[in-house]
Parts: structure tokens; C-alpha cells; sequence
């Protein structure tokens, strides 16, 4: 169909158009998906919410999509307004046999408060799940640990919203009830226990770390960091700005190497558990600096402070209560509570909302407080 010399000068000269082709291609997708993104905007569009002052660049960007999903558990949330007391009501600790804490509330809240407790903790097995199914002449035993372990619950919520709504409350009324951490699972979601060593391979401070775990955020950083600071309770302080040249790290008050990674594995912690970034609470040109931190860094120093005390005065001393299955698997110890315990990713809880609001029995260790409604 062509000349002959056309045929011959072709075979003489074979050319690649595949190559050039290409490139005009992922040239031409490359400006049609600019065009399109400057026509139609970011399809994937995100918000900042401004942490710091102007110019210092602390924000966490968050996706427009996420912000506009409310937390779903939010739903699980029914409105229960208290029974306002009559004078001269007869209180559980009159009607009832063995009622040590709630003593204090009238028949119709204790009934109330008990009925909320099983959506809470136990929807699926009801009032059985720590009364037994002797029926309600059996009530008063407290044959079950799931029944002991809720009095003490009980005990740590009410310290919770009284002692430390600094935190609970820092910014309005929120508070916390069983439905914080539980959120109608018997056993709450992230709750932790002591690991040990996590490296088989290495020994000393190697063998705490450079293993992917939950509790080291799947980092290399170590995995001990949530016993050592939410448990035992030792000092953080890594960054100043003096020469750690003269200093010996075998100085127990020069914070080693170790110290810092360690902070740093607790730092991605806190970060993960309430769904922000460092920026949140540092600024991260000083993080040593206490004059240039959030007003939600001092909320976490309150947060650090009340999560020990209801590791060590709460939980831990109900270890012997707990069926050996709901003991750590390594060292056998009790399940413990974190800041992702309540916050579960949210920056507040449920995000802000108030669930103390119709529970005066659980924000107080003392006698209820009720206020007829407006
Ligand atoms: C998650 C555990 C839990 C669930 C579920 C639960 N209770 Fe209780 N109940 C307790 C605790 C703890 C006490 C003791 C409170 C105290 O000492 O102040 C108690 C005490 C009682 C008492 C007083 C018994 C007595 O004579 O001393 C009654 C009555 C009662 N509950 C009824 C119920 C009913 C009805 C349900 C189901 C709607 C229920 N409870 C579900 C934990 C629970
Ligand atoms: C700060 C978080 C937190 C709050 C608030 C809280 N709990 Fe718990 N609860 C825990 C942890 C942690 C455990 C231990 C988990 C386990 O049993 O394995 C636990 C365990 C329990 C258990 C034992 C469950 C089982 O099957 O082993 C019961 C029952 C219980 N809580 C009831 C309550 C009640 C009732 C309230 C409210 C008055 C409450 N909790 C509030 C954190 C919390
Ligand atoms: C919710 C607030 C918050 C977030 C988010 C946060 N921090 Fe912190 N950070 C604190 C608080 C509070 C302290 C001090 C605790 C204390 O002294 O008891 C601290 C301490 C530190 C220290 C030690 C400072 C010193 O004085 O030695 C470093 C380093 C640090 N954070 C780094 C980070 C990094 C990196 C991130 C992000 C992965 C981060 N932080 C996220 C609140 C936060
Ligand atoms: C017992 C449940 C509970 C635990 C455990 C807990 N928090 Fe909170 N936290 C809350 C509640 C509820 C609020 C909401 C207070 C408000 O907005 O008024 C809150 C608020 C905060 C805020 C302020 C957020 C803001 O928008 O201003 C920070 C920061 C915070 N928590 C950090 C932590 C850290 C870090 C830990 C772990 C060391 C922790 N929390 C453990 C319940 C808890």
C-alpha cells in the first residue's frame, strides 16, 4: 500500500513509540487531574483546628470526613433524668441488706442507677451478670467477683468526677460513668498489662524494645512505658537545654538515652488515645519548655496524675478478685486503665459529651445532690 522505498527506509529505521507515547500519556493524565483538582477542589478536603499562637505553625489537620462522623457510641447514650427525692423517702440503705455504697439513694434512683449499670456493663446478661440467677431474695450475697469488683467501680467513678474534674470537667460538664471505658462490653477495650521483656533475641534495655506492640504504639520505641510512668509513676524530664557532655549517664539524675525513648513511646501513646498530634500540647521547637505549652498539656499532667491513682488505689488491689482469665498473660497481673481506656481515639470522650449530667450518684463519694429540674 505504501512505496516500496517507504517500506524499505522504514525497516532501515525502526523507531520506539511506545516510550514517547507514555510519557505524553502520564504527562496528559498528570494535567487533567491538576485541572480537575482546580476546578472541582481537594476530594479529600481537611480542616485544621489551630493549637498555638499565630506563625508557630501548631495545628492538627484533621480530614473533613472524620470530623463530620460523630462517634458512634454517642447513640448508645439514653437520656435518664433522676427521680427528684420527696422528704422523708426511705433510702436502699434502709430497704436494702447489704448495700454499702449506693446507701444514700432513694428506692426509685437505686433501681435506676442498677438498671443503667446492666445497659453499661452488661446488656447482654442482665441483672445475672453479678447477682446470679437465684432470683432477688438473693441480691444482697456477694458470691460473684463481677458484683465486688462493681462496688469498687462504683467507688473509683464517684472519686473520678468529684476528686479529679479538673480533668473529667476541664473544659464544661462532661464527667465519666461505667459507659466511658465500658461502653456495654463486659471487659472495656483498651485496657493494658505489664509485658516484660519483648525481644527474645537481645538482653538488657535492648530486650524491651525493637519489637512491634500494641504498647509501643507499633514503633521500635520500648514497651514498657505505660508501667513506668501510669504505674509506677516516675518523673518525665528529658529535654533542657544544658550539655549532657560532663554528665555520666550512670547518673541516676541525668535522664539517659533510655529515659527519652521511653518518653517518646509514652508520648505517641497519648497521642494515638486522643487522635492528635504532638502539636496539640508542644510546641515542638521547645518541648522542655513550660511556657509554651497548650492549656491541654496541663490537663494531661491532671490526666498522668488520676490515671495513677486509679491504677494503684483501684484496680491493681482488686487483682485477687479476678478469675485467673482476666489476669495479665505474662506476669498474671491485674488489668489496668490508660488514656485510651476513656478517650478511645477522641480528643474528649465521647466527644464532649455530658454523661454526668443525670447521674448525681456517680459524681459524688458523698450523699447525692439532686436539683429539681427547671
Ligand atoms: C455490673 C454489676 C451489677 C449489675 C449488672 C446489677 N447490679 Fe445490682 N448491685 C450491684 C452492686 C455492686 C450492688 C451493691 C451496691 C452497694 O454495695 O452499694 C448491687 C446491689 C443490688 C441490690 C441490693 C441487694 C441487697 O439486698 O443488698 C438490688 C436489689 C439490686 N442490686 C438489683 C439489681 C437489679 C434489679 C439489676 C438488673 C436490672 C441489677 N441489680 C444489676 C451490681 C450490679
Ligand atoms: C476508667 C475506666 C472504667 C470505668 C469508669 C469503669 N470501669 Fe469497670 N472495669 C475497668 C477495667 C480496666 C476493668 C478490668 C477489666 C477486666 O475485668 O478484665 C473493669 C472491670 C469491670 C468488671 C468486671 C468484668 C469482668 O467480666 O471481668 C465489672 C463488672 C465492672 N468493671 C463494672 C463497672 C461499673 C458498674 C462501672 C461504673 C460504676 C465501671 N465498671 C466503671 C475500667 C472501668
Ligand atoms: C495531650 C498533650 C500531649 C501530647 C499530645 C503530647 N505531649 Fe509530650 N508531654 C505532655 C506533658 C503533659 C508532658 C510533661 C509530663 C510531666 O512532666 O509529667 C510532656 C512531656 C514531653 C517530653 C519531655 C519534656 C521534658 O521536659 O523533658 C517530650 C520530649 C515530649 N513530651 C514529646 C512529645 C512528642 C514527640 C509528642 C508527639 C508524639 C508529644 N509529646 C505529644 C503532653 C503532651
Ligand atoms: C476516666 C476517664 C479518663 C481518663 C483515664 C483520661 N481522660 Fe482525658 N479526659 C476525660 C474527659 C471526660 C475529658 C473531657 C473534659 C472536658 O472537655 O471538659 C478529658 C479531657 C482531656 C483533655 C482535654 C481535651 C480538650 O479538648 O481540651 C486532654 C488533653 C486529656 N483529656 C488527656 C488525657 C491523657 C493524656 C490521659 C492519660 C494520661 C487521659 N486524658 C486520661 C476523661 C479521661
Amino acid at each position: 500500500m505504501f512505496p516500496k522505498w517507504y517500506d524499505k527506509w522504514n525497516r532501515d529505521n525502526p523507531v520506539n513509540i511506545y516510550g514517547p507515547a507514555l510519557l505524553i500519556g502520564v504527562i496528559g493524565a498528570a494535567v487533567f487531574t491538576a485541572s480537575m483538582l482546580v476546578a472541582f477542589g481537594n476530594p479529600v478536603p481537611t480542616d485544621s483546628l489551630q493549637t498555638g499562637p499565630r506563625g508557630t505553625g501548631m495545628s492538627v489537620p484533621e480530614f473533613e470526613a472524620d470530623l463530620a462522623e460523630p462517634d458512634p457510641d454517642i447513640a448508645l447514650l439514653l437520656e435518664d433524668p433522676p427521680f427528684v427525692p420527696e422528704p422523708g423517702e426511705p433510702l436502699a440503705g434502709d430497704i436494702y441488706e447489704n448495700v454499702q455504697v449506693l446507701g444514700d439513694l432513694t428506692d426509685a434512683n437505686f433501681n435506676r442507677l442498677m438498671a443503667a449499670i446492666t445497659r453499661w456493663v452488661a446488656p447482654e446478661e442482665g441483672c445475672a451478670y453479678c447477682h446470679g440467677d437465684g432470683g432477688l431474695e438473693t441480691y444482697a450475697e456477694d458470691n460473684l467477683y463481677t458484683k465486688v469488683v462493681s462496688r469498687r467501680m462504683i467507688q473509683m467513678t464517684q472519686n473520678i468526677n468529684e476528686y479529679w474534674a479538673g480533668h473529667v470537667n476541664a473544659n464544661k460538664e462532661v464527667g465519666v460513668t461505667c459507659m466511658t471505658c465500658h461502653r456495654g462490653q463486659n471487659v472495656p477495650s483498651d485496657i493494658w498489662f505489664k509485658m516484660g521483656d519483648v525481644n527474645e533475641s537481645a538482653m538488657g534495655w535492648s530486650a524491651n524494645q525493637n519489637r512491634v506492640t500494641a504498647q509501643s504504639q507499633a514503633t521500635s520505641l520500648p514497651s514498657d512505658a505505660l508501667e513506668t510512668y501510669l504505674l509506677d509513676g516516675e518523673m518525665i524530664g528529658v529535654h533542657d537545654l544544658a550539655s549532657r557532655v560532663e554528665g555520666s549517664p550512670a547518673d541516676p539524675g541525668i535522664p539517659a538515652i533510655q529515659n527519652a525513648e521511653r518518653t517518646y513511646s509514652l508520648m505517641n501513646y497519648v497521642s494515638n488515645s486522643l487522635g492528635v498530634n504532638c502539636l496539640f500540647c508542644h510546641n515542638s521547637r521547645a518541648f522542655y519548655d513550660g511556657a509554651q505549652v497548650t492549656p491541654q498539656w496541663a490537663t494531661e499532667t491532671l490526666g498522668i496524675q488520676m490515671v495513677l491513682e486509679m491504677n494503684n488505689d483501684y484496680l491493681v488491689p482488686l487483682r485477687d478478685e479476678y478469675p485467673p482469665e482476666r489476669l495479665g498473660p505474662v506476669h498474671q497481673d491485674a488489668p489496668k486503665a490508660g488514656c485510651k481506656t476513656c478517650h478511645k481515639g477522641y480528643q474528649q470522650p465521647l466527644q464532649g459529651t455530658n454523661v454526668i449530667g443525670d447521674w448525681p450518684e456517680l459524681a459524688t463519694t458523698g450523699a447525692p445532690v439532686y436539683e429539681a429540674a427547671e
